[in-house]
C-alpha cells in the first residue's frame, strides 16, 4: 500500500496532476521543484480537497545534484517513512545540432538523465534502509524512438529507460521495486502548441493512469496505453523519412 510519496517537479504538469490523484487516494506528500511558491499553492489546494492528508513543500533544483540526497532524507523524516520517490522533474529544449549552442543540450541531460538518476540513486538509498520502496522515473515515448529536433531530450529519455531497466532488475531482491513511465503527448507547460501533437491527452488523465500503473507495481507505463504501447514496439522500424513526416 502506497501512503507517502515524494514527486519532483511538482509545481506544474504531470508532476501536479500526480500529486492531486495521489491525495485523492489518501496518501501523504513531499512536493519539490523550484518554484516554491508553485508548491505552497498546490499544497493549499490538497489541504483544502483532503483535509486528512499529510502535505509538506521542499524547494529542490534537480540540477544541483548534491541536492538531491539531502532533500530526500528531509523528506523522510517529514513523512517517517517514504513508500514510493517519482523522479518527475524535467525539461526540453529545442536546438539545431551544431547551431553552436550545446550548452541547451547539456542542460537537458543534467536535468533529465543525471536529476533523474541522482533522484532514483538517493531514493533507492533510503529503501535499502527500509527494506522495501517503490522508485518511479518519468521518462518518454522519446525512449523507444528519438524525435528529430529535440535529439538531446530524446537521449536524455533514452538514457534515463535504460537505467531504470537496469536497476529494476538490480533491486527487486531488496524488495525495491522501480517503474519506467513512457508517456506520449501530454498538454502541460512543457511544450507550446502540444495541441497539434498526436494522441494528446490532459495531466489528469495521464496522472490517473500513471498511478493506477504505480499501485498496481507495473514495470512498465505506458500513457496511454493506445496507442503507444502498439507504436513503441513499431516506430523503432520505421524508416527515417517516416519520422520526419510523423514530426
Ligand atoms: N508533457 C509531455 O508531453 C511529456 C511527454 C513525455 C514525458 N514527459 C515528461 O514528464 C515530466 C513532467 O513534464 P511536464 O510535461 O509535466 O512539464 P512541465 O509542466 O513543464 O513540468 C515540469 C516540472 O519539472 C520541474 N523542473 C524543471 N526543471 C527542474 C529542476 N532543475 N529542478 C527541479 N524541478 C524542475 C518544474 O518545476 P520548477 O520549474 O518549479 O522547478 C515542473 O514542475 C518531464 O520529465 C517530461 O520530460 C512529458
Amino acid at each position: 500500500m502506497i501512503k507517502s510519496v515524494v514527486i519532483t517537479g511538482a509545481s506544474s504538469g504531470i508532476g501536479k496532476a500526480i500529486a492531486h490523484e495521489f491525495a485523492g487516494r489518501g496518501a501523504n506528500l513531499v512536493l519539490m521543484a523550484r518554484r516554491l511558491e508553485l508548491l505552497e499553492q498546490l499544497a493549499g489546494e490538497i489541504r483544502g480537497q483532503h483535509p486528512g492528508v499529510d502535505v509538506h513543500c521542499v524547494a529542490l533544483d534537480v540540477a544541483k545534484v548534491e541536492e538531491i540526497a539531502p532533500a530526500l532524507e528531509q523528506a523522510r523524516s517529514l513523512l517517517g517513512q517514504l513508500d514510493c520517490v517519482i523522479a518527475n522533474a524535467g525539461i526540453t529544449a529545442v536546438n539545431k545540432t551544431g547551431a553552436g549552442d550545446f550548452s541547451k543540450d547539456q542542460r537537458v541531460i543534467q536535468v533529465n538523465l543525471i536529476g533523474g538518476m541522482a533522484t532514483i540513486d538517493a531514493a533507492v538509498r533510503i529503501f535499502r534502509a527500509q527494506g522495501k520502496g517503490t522508485a518511479v522515473g518519468i521518462s518518454s515515448v522519446s525512449a523507444f524512438k528519438g524525435i528529430p529536433g529535440s535529439a538531446a531530450y530524446s537521449a536524455s529519455k533514452a538514457g534515463f529507460s535504460n537505467y531504470l531497466d537496469c536497476t529494476r532488475m538490480e533491486l527487486q531482491k531488496y524488495g525495491i521495486n522501480v517503474i519506467a513511465v513512457h508517456p506520449g503527448f501530454v498538454k502541460t507547460e512543457i511544450a507550446p502548441n502540444m495541441d497539434k501533437l498526436p494522441f494528446v491527452i490532459t495531466a489528469e488523465k495521464a496522472a490517473k493512469a500513471i498511478v493506477d500503473g504505480i499501485v498496481k507495481g507495473n514495470s512498465n507505463i505506458i500513457v496511454p496505453a493506445m496507442p503507444w504501447s502498439v507504436l513503441g514496439r513499431v516506430l523503432p522500424f520505421m524508416p527515417d523519412s517516416v519520422i520526419r513526416k510523423a514530426f
